[in-house]
């Protein structure tokens, strides 16, 4: 047997676990990035499900994620919810870093949300803040999807953008926009890669995210992103950089993104029957 059809089975096999445990029934499936797992812990009647009970699903070193599976209902919806995602730079490989993802899509759930913690290099934006992903720059060096796959052009979804930014204006939660460069890691950037990414366009780095977003669209599913960013991208910041810090300013601003995404899934998520 390849790696391909090995990992093929994997997908396979948690796809159907996790139809066993209902989660086919989910409105819409969220992942959460560093130090925003909070959001999780909002939903009513939850299951949870860590994740060395799904065979076959990765589980992150990297603190910040808590390593579980979460099912649970919104105000009549419900949703799935990945609380910590594993990262290329850990080692694992694309097919692995979105194998959940891929069960989603093969389950028939149609809309998935991502976010991570990001480093900003807008000047003008006072941080810690949230920023809508409109696309993305893939500087990972890791194709995302298998051969024969169609890619499609920006995997993020305009109406369900214009949705988030109606959803931050009722709430009253600052929603910028921007170009998210996703890049290898576990570094943090080089000051000089960071005047790169600004110069190519983009708003906001960081390393995940693209690949998930890459193959949910390759797969049907509506994508939206949104980056936590915690820190001035470096050369930007006059401190160097650290992951715990990053992770403290998630949770900095856990309650704004957790009312900014309860109000997208009362306007964007259908309830169920
Ligand atoms: N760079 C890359 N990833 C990140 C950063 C950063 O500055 N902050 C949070 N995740």
């Amino acid at each position: 047997m390849n790696t391909t059809q090995q990992h093929d089975e994997a997908t396979e096999c948690l796809t159907e676990k996790l139809r066993a445990l209902g989660v086919a029934e989910a409105r819409a499936a969220f992942v959460l990035g560093s130090g925003l797992g909070p959001f999780a812990d909002r939903l009513q009647n939850a299951t949870r499900i860590p994740y060395a009970e799904l065979a076959g699903m990765p589980t992150s070193g990297v603190p910040g994620h808590e390593g579980q599976l979460v099912l649970g209902e919104i105000e009549g919806r419900l949703l799935v919810v990945q609380q910590g995602r594993v990262h290329f730079y850990e080692g694992w490989s694309a097919r692995q870093v979105t194998r959940c993802v891929r069960s989603f899509a093969n389950l028939g759930i149609d809309l998935l949300m991502l976010t991570n913690a990001a480093g900003g290099m807008d000047p003008s934006w006072e941080l810690p803040t949230l920023m809508r992903i409109t696309d993305h720059i893939n500087l990972q060096g890791r194709p995302p999807l298998n051969r024969g796959e169609a890619s499609q052009a920006c995997p993020y979804d305009s109406e369900l953008g214009e949705l988030m930014d109606r959803s931050a204006q009722k709430v009253g939660v600052e929603l910028q926009r921007g170009i998210y460069m996703g890049l290898f890691g576990p570094t943090y950037e080089t000051p000089a890669e960071v005047r790169m990414a600004s110069w190519a366009g983009a708003s906001a780095v960081g390393m995940s995210t693209v690949a998930e977003a890459t193959v949910a669209r390759s797969a049907g599913m509506r994508v939206a992103a949104v980056s936590a960013i915690t820190n001035p991208a470096a050369g930007i910041s006059k401190t160097p950089l650290n992951h715990a810090e990053v992770v403290e300013a998630g949770r900095a601003l856990a309650s704004r993104f957790c009312i900014l995404l309860e109000a997208f899934v009362e306007t964007a998520v259908e309830p169920n029957p």
